[in-house]
């Protein structure tokens, strides 16, 4: 799904640490998922990963898009950007990252010497699959004049072929920073490309990717809820299509959209935005009411597949094994590392 054709290695040992019993998962002998010494009892999970992270000498990060129980394990919660300011400063050995695949592989960028490990591998992002290096550096030659800024919903080998990464949090702060006299390309998030356009006040060329779950959002449902709810305020992150952003009031990354359920006056707030977030939200605004806007269908494909992939059995799962962890071709993190170093010093 990722990283194929870009000379990503994972290591996907199960053995590297001992084990309580002395046994890996997926041995013959293998005990049942209900025997307290492979897998803890649900009521005890929560325990049994502070146990592991302290004797790992482990940090476990977690975007809000998590579930709910995996952030109340979490070290740290935040965006894209928070969560990668936290890994380039960590001091913990061991990196657990509960998210999607490229925050796991940025953290490994800015953390070579660390173990990096994500609870299931196979948690991507429609964004980052939608765009191969081999594709995206086609599109690169054919703009030779060109800055090339990619938001980090890319891979590891699409971050080497840039000039800038970007989070929804900083986007439209770097882009106003370019040269004017400067072309720009952006990749691989067009919402988000056309949004930072309108407020950056510049031109980009737009890489055509989109997000399967911000994509989802059934406008019919958020005029509805809006018609419900005259007092409430409409609140999105960049990643929606436009038609939904020109209905929104406030438009900002996770933390933004968290932050301004804190300060806004309104008593309630229409989300457009995974659910994940609605759990700070609930936690930091206990007094706000908080509405989901459901997907085209009715559906609830509003939650990310991908981030819902990672489970509370999953994290407890890879502190105890120490897998799976994630290894970079050292010359493409070497080159990914440039343009992430650009964001942090250009945002800070
Ligand atoms: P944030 O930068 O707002 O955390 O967004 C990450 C993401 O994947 C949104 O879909
Ligand atoms: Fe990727 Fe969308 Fe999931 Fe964010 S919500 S990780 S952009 S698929």
């Amino acid at each position: 799904m990722h990283g194929q054709g870009q000379r990503l290695v994972f290591t996907q040992t199960l053995t590297q640490a001992p084990l309580h019993n002395g046994r890996p998962p997926g041995d013959a002998a293998e005990p049942s998922a209900a025997d307290p010494e492979v897998f803890p009892p649900r009521h005890g999970l929560a325990a049994a990963i502070e146990v592991l992270k302290k004797e790992r000498n482990a940090i476990v990060l977690a975007h809000y898009y998590q579930d709910t129980s995996i952030q109340d394990c979490a070290d740290f919660i935040g965006d894209s950007l928070e969560l990668s300011r936290k890994a380039a400063s960590t001091e913990a050995e061991v990196i657990v990252f509960c998210g999607v695949h490229f925050m796991a592989e940025t953290a490994k960028i800015l953390n070579p010497g660390k173990t990096v490990l994500l609870p299931d591998l196979e948690a991507g992002c429609s964004l980052a699959d939608a765009c191969p290096a081999d594709a995206f550096a086609d599109f690169r030659r054919r703009h030779p004049d060109h800055i090339v800024v990619s938001y980090i919903n890319c891979s590891a080998a699409v971050k080497a072929k840039s000039d800038l990464i970007c989070t929804s949090s900083n986007a439209v702060h770097l882009v106003q920073q370019l040269p004017a006299d400067r072309p720009i390309l952006f990749a691989p998030d067009q919402n988000l490309g056309r949004w930072v356009a309108r407020e950056s006040g510049r031109e980009l060329t737009l890489w055509p990717g989109s997000c399967i779950v911000h994509e989802t959002f059934s406008e019919q449902a958020l005029l509805q809820l809006r018609l419900e709810h005259p007092e409430a305020e409409v609140i999105a992150h960049p990643e929606c299509q436009q038609h939904l952003l020109d209905l929104a009031d406030f438009i900002g990354s996770t933390s933004k959209l968290l932050q301004r359920t804190e300060t806004s006056a309104a008593p309630s707030f229409i989300v457009l935005t995974e659910p994940g977030i609605l759990h700070q939200m609930r936690r930091r605004s206990p007094g706000k009411t908080l509405y989901e806007v459901p997907g085209a269908d009715g559906c609830s494909c509003n939650a990310c597949p991908y981030m819902r992939l990672n489970t509370l059995e999953k994290l407890w799962q890879c502190l105890h094994t120490m897998a799976p962890a994630l290894e970079l071709d050292e010359e493409i993190r070497r080159q990914a590392l440039v343009p992430i170093e650009r964001m942090l010093a250009m945002s800070a």
